[in-house]
């Protein structure tokens, strides 16, 4: 039996206590015992079956030697990243779903954990209870792994779900969104593609070896779709998505979060509400895919204990988190080749010819919505030069990027 401690009891941490508790038979039948010996936390739980292992002091934790593996629920990057860096420091292993932190400081942490033989680990960060970054850094070891398409984000995903079926507005359901809690009460990091941006950036990370950065992802949000957007998307037999891509073209790597039009016959389109799904496909294998919950209080604790078990199995030893510091950076997007659909006001009859010669040979939509068009390009086209064709051409309405 391992003793753990969990720091914040809030959804994630709670949900920790909840699956070992559950699965406590089955843990211990399997060799793999976890004990909640201490949970930090500002307030008290007064009824709750964990009560009496409450406590307001971290020192308490970090000074009983019988403390192996912390799961660091708590969120945020101040104490979450303070206490993680003095709980590796004393050789004890840190399992996290915090993204935040993961994303800024993974790298730093996963050598404190190297040089004190213990380890940091954040299946949960990315995916929720999805097993990807086992899978990507252990399962995928043998591959060079050349794209990531992700849906990452669960509460966009339900958004755009919800447009498509309903051709309702955004800001309508979003309000919907917020009122059965599947949306932040400030939903910026959601809609924005902000917390996409970090989970891709956190995969790029896995992938290249380097240490990617968020800021260096493209990052776009799904707030200027419209119902006319989805009712071209229905009219192509394809869906909008937010997209967290990773990608490389010749030698350079692109990180990429934006809507995007997708066929029915990738199985991205199968993945709906708050579901995530990940295509990722690398040189030998090809193409593979992971879906579940991406979010959700069971879902992402169980990544958590997960990782607390893998942790408590390996004390003494370091499990590669497959972060380093080596400074990655990608490539700016405006040399990424893609297609694009774009809607363009006026008559198709009329304006066919100069698109075509400005865009290339496309495929036309029509009488989806009143005097304009929709252009789906067949040829890809470097995203600098789509622009500078977009600005030449009179009467564009919008565009999305093709997957
Ligand atoms: N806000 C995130 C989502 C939570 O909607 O997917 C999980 O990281």
């Amino acid at each position: 039996m391992t003793n753990i401690a969990i720091l914040g009891y809030g959804t994630v941490g709670s949900g920790v206590a909840e699956v070992i508790g559950t699965n406590a038979e089955l843990l211990k039948k399997r060799g793999t015992g976890l004990y909640v010996k201490y949970i930090l936390d500002l307030r008290e739980f007064p009824g709750d079956p964990y009560e009496d292992r409450v406590i307001h002091d971290f020192d308490t934790i970090l000074d009983d030697p019988e403390i192996k593996v912390i799961c660091e629920t708590m969120g945020g990057t101040g104490a979450a990243y303070k206490f993680t860096t003095l709980a590796l420091e004393k050789g004890i292993s840190v399992c996290t779903s915090n993204k935040e932190l993961v994303e800024l400081h993974g790298a730093e942490l996963s050598r404190i954990a190297k040089e004190h033989h213990c380890s940091y680990l954040f299946e949960a960060s990315v995916g929720g209870g999805i097993p990807l970054i086992r899978t990507i850094v252990q399962g995928l070891a043998a591959e060079k792994v050349e794209r990531i398409c992700g849906i990452l984000n669960g509460t966009t995903n339900f958004i755009l779900t919800k447009m498509a079926k309903e051709g309702a507005e955004f800001d309508a359901v979003l309000a919907e969104a917020q009122e059965h809690g599947y949306a932040e009460k400030d939903p910026t990091a959601d809609i924005e593609g902000h917390d996409a941006g970090r989970k891709i950036a956190i995969l790029a990370s896995l992938v290249t070896g380097q240490n990617i950065a968020f800021p260096d992802v493209h990052t776009e949000g799904i707030t200027k779709l419209t119902p006319v957007d989805f009712a071209y998307a229905k009219a192509l037999g394809m869906q909008i998505k937010l997209i967290a891509l990773y990608d490389t073209q010749g030698d350079k790597h692109y990180g990429i979060v934006s809507p995007r039009l997708i066929g029915e016959e990738s199985p991205l389109s199968c993945v709906q509400g708050v579901f995530n799904g990940v295509l990722i496909h690398s040189n030998m294998l090809d193409d593979s895919m992971y879906y579940g919950r991406g979010a959700g209080r069971k879902a992402t604790a169980s990544a958590v204990v997960g990782d607390a078990i893998a942790a408590a199995a390996s004390i003494g030893t370091t499990i590669d988190s497959g972060l380093t510091e080596e400074l990655g950076d990608l490539a700016e997007i405006g040399t990424y080749r893609q297609r694009y659909f774009v809607r363009l006001k006026g008559s198709k009859s009329v304006r066919k010819e100069e698109v075509e010669a400005a865009l290339g040979k496309g495929s036309i939509v029509f009488d989806v919505a009143k005097d304009e068009f929709g252009f789906l390009m067949k040829e890809e086209m470097e995203e600098a030069a789509f622009m500078q064709k977009t600005e030449q051409l009179q009467g564009v309405i919008d565009y999305i990027r093709v997957l």
